[in-house]
């Protein structure tokens, strides 16, 4: 057991994920008002950027700058502290919310009961179930009508591919709504819509006892008892090891704008999810109680000030403590750094901190030092793994508009692109500069930022392509034919690594028939 153990042990880091709208935002608030981080009501203000339509794009970063403060929320919650790593609702920047995953050890993923699984859920809960990340379902607005839980249970688990096992069950839904019964706890949740929270809580170990219709009506009593049958003969006994695996998800329901459902949630969340877990380095496995410091880059914010071009740098500990003002090693540059202002998220304010543990992230100002994925250790060579790059949805590509200026250009490409606004792919045959992104927002955030920080301009020229995959084979030989055969689409990563270009679904289909022993990937690890 390391030093450290009992501080990394009571930290819970994780990320609420949803389709816009579903309610996370709201979530959120809550969670922060029980752990006293806010006080009234209102206060996240993060996602609302989805509110605004795609065009008003500068109004986006306006806000995004603004949701530095909340990029992070840490708080004290019955001797847990608690980091929720913030996501955009906006779907363009949905590679941010990928590699934000990448940072937490477990997620809560926000359902409105009324629409379901959509289709963002989907997408990020592939990145969950890549990672085995344990997931919470929490199936919110159960104030409104809905489709059937089960039904909805059933979805669950044929859309995003995980088991679950309920671990409260709705007492109807809608105007109807009576609360919840906690089979977790055995309790029994009461809702007023009137009261808008718990009304009453009480331990309640045999539903079959007529002690029910005391609470409820006679009529939701024989269903919930009819359902609590149903769910025990249907799924199994809730095991917390199959959640911490991957492979079941816990499902609670309630409803966030009502704060009905969300203390108990949070109650279940602080005893079942994990504390920071091992994190994979390419040369070993870094266990979080380890005594010496690691950590990695998830996420880099710019400064919207374009006067300043500072970012900061968003580092998850992996293991060990990190300090103020103590050399760690930068491990792409082989050299030592320390750093004066680190700043943490507590109660939504950005502070200078002292210390910080394995589960923390901390905020580093940096001048261009750093990109995603790097790696800060105590003097040890690691690299962590599973910052992987997801094929992008759009190219396009991106011409110098202003030839005096094709050194800033260049600077500023390879700045954005290490920051992670989007990714840039070489063409091997032309030297072509193609950018690619996962939606269309980026090309206009792009675009602004290289003239207003890097004095540049450039222009998009239009490029159909469908995927674009990371190709290897044990068979050189086929390996050489298909790069030759496919010379124009060939292209080269950030990393100097060979991506092939699809320009087509039926042409990548094709390409994988004529040559089997090369594989395609989606992602740039794996
Ligand atoms: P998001 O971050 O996932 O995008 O969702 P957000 O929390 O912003 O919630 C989206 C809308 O759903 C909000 O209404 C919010 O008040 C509402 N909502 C959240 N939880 C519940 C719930 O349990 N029951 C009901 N009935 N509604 C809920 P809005 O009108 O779009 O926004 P606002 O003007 O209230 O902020």
């Amino acid at each position: 057991m390391g030093q450290f153990s009992e501080e990394i042990k009571r930290r819970r880091t994780f990320a609420i994920i949803s389709h816009p709208d579903a309610g996370k935002t709201t979530l959120t608030e809550k969670l922060l008002l029980f752990g006293g981080a806010i006080h009234v009501a209102g206060a996240v203000k993060s996602n609302k950027i989805k509110k605004t339509a795609t065009s008003d794009w500068m109004e986006i970063e306006k806000q995004r700058g603004i949701s530095v403060a909340t990029s992070v929320m840490a708080f004290d919650y019955a001797d847990h502290k608690i980091n929720i790593l913030d996501t955009p609702g906006h779907q363009d920047f949905a590679e941010d919310t990928f590699r934000t995953l990448t940072a937490v050890d477990s997620v809560i993923i926000v359902i409105d009961v009324a629409k379901g699984v959509e289709a963002q859920t989907r997408k990020l809960m592939e990145v969950c179930r890549m990672r085995k990340t344990p997931v919470i379902v929490f199936v919110n607005k159960m104030d409104r009508d809905g489709k059937d839980p089960f039904d909805l249970l059933d979805e669950i688990e044929e859309e995003l591919h995980i088991h679950v096992r309920p671990l409260s069950w709705p007492i109807d839904m809608g105007q109807r709504f009576r609360g919840v019964y906690n089979l977790y706890e055995q309790k029994l949740n009461l809702y007023m819509p009137s009261k808008q929270y718990v009304t009453e809580n009480v331990e309640f170990k045999d539903i079959n006892s007529p002690e029910l219709e005391n609470y409820i009506d006679p009529a939701q009593a024989a269903k919930l008892r009819e359902d609590v049958e149903m769910i025990e003969g249907v799924y199994p006994e809730f095991d917390v090891n199959t959640y911490l695996s991957g492979d079941i998800a816990p499902v609670f329901f309630g409803s966030a704008l009502n704060n009905f459902g969300v203390k108990e949630l949070l109650d279940c969340f602080i005893r079942i999810a994990p504390s920071p877990r091992p994190v994979q380095a390419l040369e070993r496995v870094v266990d979080p109680e380890e005594d010496a410091f690691s950590g990695f880059v998830f996420k880099i914010h710019a400064n919207m000030d374009p006067n300043h071009r500072s970012c900061i740098a968003f580092v998850k500990v992996c293991s060990g403590k990190f300090e103020r003002n103590v050399n760690y090693k930068h491990v792409r540059f082989g050299k030592m750094m320390r750093f004066s202002s680190p700043t943490a998220f507590m109660a939504q304010k950005k502070e200078v901190v002292d210390e910080a543990f394995a589960g923390d992230i901390v905020g580093l100002p940096d001048t261009g030092n750093f990109k995603i994925g790097d790696t800060l250790t105590a003097g040890e060579e690691l690299h962590f793994k599973g910052l992987p790059s997801f094929s992008p949805e759009m190219f396009k590509y991106i011409e110098n508009a202003d030839p005096m200026k094709a050194k800033q250009l260049n600077k500023g490409i390879e700045q954005l692109m290490d920051e992670g606004v989007a990714q840039l792919f070489t063409n091997q045959f032309n030297g072509r500069k193609i950018i690619g992104t996962v939606g269309q927002l980026q090309f206009e955030v792009i675009q602004y930022r290289l003239l207003h920080e890097y004095g540049a301009q450039c222009r998009w020229e239009p490029l159909s392509l469908y995927k674009a995959c990371w190709i290897e084979s044990d068979n050189a030989e086929m390996l050489e034919n298909f790069k030759k055969r496919k010379a124009q689409y060939m292209a080269l990563d950030k990393e100097g690594r060979d991506v092939y270009l699809a320009d087509s679904s039926y042409v990548l289909m094709m390409a994988q028939q004529d040559f089997p022993d090369i594989k395609f990937h989606f992602t740039s690890e794996f």
